[in-house]
């Protein structure tokens, strides 16, 4: 068996989001999410990390091409969220609360039928205050 690698690919974006649920009371939405809550809404700075996981290919020395693996996140992700309000602009979070653990799982779902599936992915992702 042939060694795995991985390689890791950070990009950054920046949306606004409001998180509140209707599980839950007004009281205790502003208990559990905090300024995150403000009816107004307010932004963030996501710093992306995507990491790639497969075999060196052997004529190009790559697992993956970085190049396009940049052009894929940005094409699909980077530009479907920067400078957006994810509540009211897009249609992932429209009924979905945009918290950083369901941003993960929607980039995730957006980008694995995107690559190579012989490649294991995994999303990080930060949210600065
Ligand atoms: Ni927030």
């Amino acid at each position: 068996m042939s060694q795995r690698v991985a390689v890791y690919r950070k990009e950054h974006f920046n949306s606004a989001h409001r998180l509140h649920s209707h599980e839950l009371s007004d009281a205790e939405n502003a208990v559990t999410f905090g300024k995150c809550n403000y009816a107004n809404y307010h932004g963030h700075n996501y710093e992306l990390i995507v990491k790639v996981t497969g075999e060196i290919h052997p004529r190009t020395g790559y697992v993956v091409d970085m190049k396009v693996l940049s052009e894929l996140i940005r094409e699909h992700v980077i530009e479907r969220f920067d400078h957006k309000n994810l509540n009211l602009d897009t249609e992932e979070f429209k009924t979905l609360n945009p918290t950083a653990e369901n941003i993960a799982v929607v980039i995730y779902n957006i980008l694995r039928p995107r690559i190579d599936q012989r490649h294991d992915i995994k999303i990080t992702l930060y949210e600065t205050e």
